[in-house]
């Protein structure tokens, strides 16, 4: 299923783990388990995606449960599907994805992402998933190979998506309303920049249509310092609002009470 991001030839296993084409280009297992497919010549930065701070923030907030529910509802939704081989696009360090995994145990689960950082601590979380460091540019398997894909606080390729997606199969888009963090967003800004939170729908190619969408609401108090500055890390809040006011909002001394406010958008392939 997997194919070479250089030639698009098949991938076979070699004997000390990696894979190659037949064109002769090989890439390597990592010792944690994934395989790192993205030729240097994609790689528009040393070190592409996520640093490794961002992905530590967003792992820790994600362990301690805060998200939980978004989780719960995204492996629902990929359950009620039934897909045979699914795909996290933009996996991060795997929170989500591992979710999905639990929920479709007999499917063939793959998930990647461009950032060795992300993937390096994603594949610990559930090493019977094909775990791969490659650019959603040009994912590395093959078209028409999924029925479901997930792609979850991304950017996304949509032609990409569509072309690995099956006649039949979708992707489930998981991104934030205009609340989302809104009591936050009011702390961090004097005025709070509109969020248009369909703005992917016009970005849809021909071929697929949104069959389904729902929203999923909640309240978060975040009690303790660590976990408001991990949820200030993982946002661009983290650097798009004034230090003062961060600093604020971290080291307040009430409880800090917060909207977390999802949009899940299923688009399907015709
Ligand atoms: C906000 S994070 C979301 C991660 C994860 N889905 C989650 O919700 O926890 C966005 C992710 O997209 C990845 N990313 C950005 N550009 C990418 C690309 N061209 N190919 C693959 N992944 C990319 C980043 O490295 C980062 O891990
Ligand atoms: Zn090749």
């Amino acid at each position: 299923m997997l194919i070479c991001p250089i030639c698009s030839g098949p991938l076979n296993k070699l004997g000390d783990g990696g894979v190659a084409c037949f064109a002769g280009h090989r890439f390597d297992r990592a010792r944690q388990g994934y395989l790192n497919l993205l030729p240097v010549q994609h790689k528009n930065s040393r070190d592409p995606g996520d640093n490794q701070a961002m992905v530590e923030a967003r792992r820790d907030f994600l362990n301690a449960g805060h998200y939980a529910p978004v989780a719960k509802r995204l492996a629902e939704l990929a359950a009620e599907r039934k897909p045979q081989r699914w795909l996290d696009v933009g996996c991060g360090e795997g929170y989500y994805t591992a979710r999905i995994g639990t929920a479709l145990p007999d499917a063939a689960g793959y998930a990647l992402d461009i950032s060795r950082e992300a993937v390096k601590r994603a594949c610990r979380r559930a090493p019977e998933l094909t775990w791969l460091v490659a650019s959603m540019a040009r994912i590395p398997l093959a078209e028409g190979s999924c029925d479901f894909l997930a792609s979850v606080f991304s950017p996304l390729d949509w032609h990409e998506a569509k072309r690995v997606l099956n006649p039949g199969g979708g992707l489930m888009r998981v991104g934030p309303t205009q609340q989302h963090l809104m009591e936050l967003r009011e702390k961090l800004y004097d005025q709070v920049r509109d969020y248009v939170d369909d703005k992917h729908l016009a970005q849809v190619p021909a071929g697929m249509r949104q069959a389904h969408s729902e929203t999923l609401e909640f309240k978060l108090s975040l009690a303790n310092s660590q976990d408001r500055a991990n949820l200030l890390a993982m946002t661009p809040h983290g650097w798009r609002a004034s230090a003062e006011r961060r600093t604020a909002v971290i080291e307040q001394a009430e409880p800090f009470e917060v909207t977390v406010a999802m949009r899940y958008d299923w688009f399907v392939r015709d």
